[in-house]
């Protein structure tokens, strides 16, 4: 009847009007996400000169070998790569040094962040992918000293351990 035509004639209007919204908001979000991704682009276009290639830290850092090189008489450089989970060089290869080595650390990352920091002393940074940290350390105690990582990384994160003997 008449009544019913009616009500029915609302209720369209009313579907036709919430599925309009629907569909905006839709549009609105899809607009912000592409926006974001031109936007962000943009950026990492800008900024990338100060870092060094991503996919390459380890050949930047030239990282091959031991990890491990001998630049004078008690000075040497040692190259880590952090990943999800473990270092390179770690507990399978310890680094050995002699007692009063003077360390610099050149610290990277192949996946995601990582914190390098050696027990018991003041060596402490981030690992990052795509850059490569430096920090420089005297070591004037024999013993063992345990490279962990101390920024959570997933669920391998506590299995990032590598060791440091230094013989005296
Ligand atoms: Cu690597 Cu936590």
């Amino acid at each position: 009847d008449a009544f019913e035509d009616r009500f029915h004639h609302v209720a369209l209007r009313h579907e036709r009007i919430w599925i309009f919204i629907a569909l905006s908001l839709i549009a609105v979000l899809f607009i912000v996400a592409v926006w974001f991704v031109v936007h962000d682009y943009g950026l990492v276009a800008k900024t990338s000169q100060f870092y060094s290639n991503p996919n390459t830290p380890a050949e930047t850092a030239n990282y091959q070998g031991s990890g491990v090189k001998q630049t004078g008489p008690n000075s040497y450089e040692v190259y880590e790569v952090g990943r999800a989970w473990s270092w390179t060089p770690g507990t399978a290869t310890p680094l050995t040094l002699p007692v009063g080595a003077h360390v610099t650390f050149n610290v990277t990352s192949g996946d995601v962040i990582h914190g390098f920091e050696v027990q018991g002393t003041s060596i402490n940074l981030t690992a990052i992918p795509g850059v490569v940290g430096h920090v420089s350390y005297t070591f004037n105690k024999p013993g063992t000293f345990y490279i962990i990582c101390n920024e959570y990384c997933g669920a391998g994160h506590q299995a990032m351990i590598g060791r440091i003997i230094i013989t005296g």
